[in-house]
């Protein structure tokens, strides 16, 4: 059976970093809302419980608070800043507004035996962000690492396995923040490093057959790399039972179409149904311009095209019973209560009538985009989709202004593979969050050889990000412009000058519709 550590989520984005890390270390880590009680806890059977960090202060009113009960179920409990604090505070120590907070870079001090950092140098850095500070160690308690600010920066009470640190072990500033990590799941709570990527196949797999027995499985395949992943691991778990049914829009980057064909064809042996609807979505999409119509119109289309796939194969009736769904974990997460997912709300097969309702699998549910990634890769998916840039639902179409066409849609694809192509081959492509072009609804004049041209613009748009809520335009570097440009010019028919979006999110978002 899979161990299990939990970490209590006390508010803002720190839990999610610290179950990241946990499964770095390979160990297997759900987030949990700070109202989880001790009987809650005990069902889970959890090896360790971490709490984390928080935006409040212990004195708030009303502060997250933890079942106190939590402490007395012989669990190991690692307290993170906000986490440490409410430790000191509900186990009888002393937590004072000292007035003089530490943020950031912060030396550390440490002093007498450790059963945590006991490894670590006399003095080192880590990465403080608190107003609050821990003044006293609750009784059982040993002080064991200091810093100007905290006089309580470690403390540890090996006997009943708590621990607390004021610092962030959780962010890469703390010098040795994974190796405190380590320690306390591998040898205070005794935890193996078990949760690798061949260990979640085989668990998905197993996991997988037994939901779906001998039923049929459908999955429709976006040319994103969460459904890809979630498709390999049906096809390895029920493959035989599997139909993959790819919608082409006409709006799909180039090749997408024949990378599915040729992975999950020629390479799984699936059966995979490839409609061909590119003419359906640009008579559909003639003369709109306005930007939440198109959108609509093309969540509606798909469904309805992915039905008619449905219906055919019998869905609801003896057909398909099951449809994947590649839900991530930061998906279930966000929906609040840690349970049912909304499905994706993109253009996929959120609104499938009632007649139609399949069961879910959802194989990807608890992992990270990361995780997804690698598990692709050792599925044998090829780098190109598993490493492959988030893309929108609806496609190329947000990223046309104006009408959608045909012709318009073949330049952005064609501009869009040159700008991919030079990112990849300065090798930033891994590094951005996205990197595209946007096809703007005007036309320029431009001189090419010895005529006047009068052409589109193409945009450049590349952006930094952690999960697309916020970004930063890249600052790609001017020899990278300039061999995108050029080829742009010289390559892509239509297309007479080039520009650079130097936006942020915000006030501009990623896509341009
Ligand atoms: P924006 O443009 O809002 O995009 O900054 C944030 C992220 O979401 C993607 N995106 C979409 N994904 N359906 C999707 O599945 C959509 O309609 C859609 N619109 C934007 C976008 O690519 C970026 O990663």
């Amino acid at each position: 059976m899979t161990s299990t550590v939990l970490v209590v989520d006390f508010g803002a984005q720190y839990a999610q970093l610290i179950a990241r890390r946990v499964r770095e270390a390979h160990v297997f880590s759900e987030i949990v809302p700070s109202s989880i009680t001790a009987d809650d806890v005990r069902a889970k059977a959890p090896s360790a419980i971490i709490l984390s960090g928080g935006p409040k202060s212990v004195y708030e009113v009303p502060a997250p608070t933890l079942d106190p009960a939590i402490y007395d179920l012989g669990v190991p409990v690692l307290g993170i800043c906000y986490g440490a604090q409410l430790m000191a505070q509900q186990l009888g120590g002393d937590v004072a507004r000292t007035g003089a907070g530490e943020y950031g870079r912060t030396g550390l001090e440490r002093h007498g035996a450790s059963v945590l950092i006991d490894e670590w140098p006399e003095t080192t850095s880590c990465w403080m962000s608190h107003g609050d500070a821990i003044v006293a160690a609750p009784a059982g308690f040993v002080v064991t690492a200091r810093s100007p600010e905290a006089p309580v920066a470690v403390m540890e009470d090996a006997q009943r396995r708590l621990f607390a640190v004021q610092f962030h072990p959780e962010v890469a500033h703390t010098e040795r923040g994974q190796e405190l990590l380590e320690n306390f799941l591998h040898h205070v709570a005794q935890i193996p490093a078990t949760w690798t990527n061949t260990s979640i196949i085989e668990d998905q797999v197993a996991a997988i057959r037994a939901q779906v027995g001998e039923e049929r499985v459908l999955c429709a395949l976006s040319g994103g790399v969460d459904s890809a992943v979630a498709a390999a691991l049906v096809t390895k778990a029920v493959g035989h039972q599997l139909t993959c049914v790819f919608v082409d829009t006409g709006l799909m980057r180039m090749n997408e179409g024949e990378q599915i064909e040729e992975t999950f064809t020629r390479q799984f042996g699936v059966e995979l149904i490839h409609v061909k609807a590119q003419d359906r979505f640009f008579d559909a999409l003639a003369g709109v311009t306005d930007p939440e119509r198109k959108r609509k119109i093309i969540g509606e289309l798909f469904i309805r095209e992915f039905e008619t796939v449905a219906r055919e194969l019998g869905a609801g009736g003896d057909g398909p019973r099951f449809l994947v769904q590649g839900t991530l974990y930061p998906d279930v997460i966000e929906s609040g209560s840690g349970h049912a997912a909304n499905i994706k709300s993109h253009h996929n097969v959120g609104g499938l009538p009632e007649d139609l309702s399949f069961d879910l699998v959802e194989p990807l549910r608890s992992l990270f985009k990361d995780e997804v990634r690698h598990v692709g890769e050792e599925l044998g998916l090829p780098g190109e989709i598993v490493w492959r840039q988030p893309f929108p639902g609806p496609g190329l179409a947000v990223r046309i202004v104006g009408e959608v066409t045909r012709e318009r849609a073949e330049i952005l694809r064609n501009a869009d593979h040159v700008v991919v192509d030079e990112i990849k081959k300065a090798g930033l492509y891994r590094e951005l969050w996205q990197s595209f072009a946007v096809l703007p609804a005007v036309r320029t004049v431009g001189v090419m050889g010895d005529g006047r041209t009068y052409a589109y613009p193409i945009v450049i748009r590349a952006v930094t990000s952690d999960d697309a809520m916020t970004a930063d335009w890249a600052r790609l570097p001017y020899d990278v412009i300039e061999s995108i440009a050029n080829r742009l010019i010289r390559e892509v028919d239509g297309v007479n000058r080039v520009a650079l979006d130097v936006t942020s999110k915000p006030p501009g978002t990623i896509e341009w519709e």
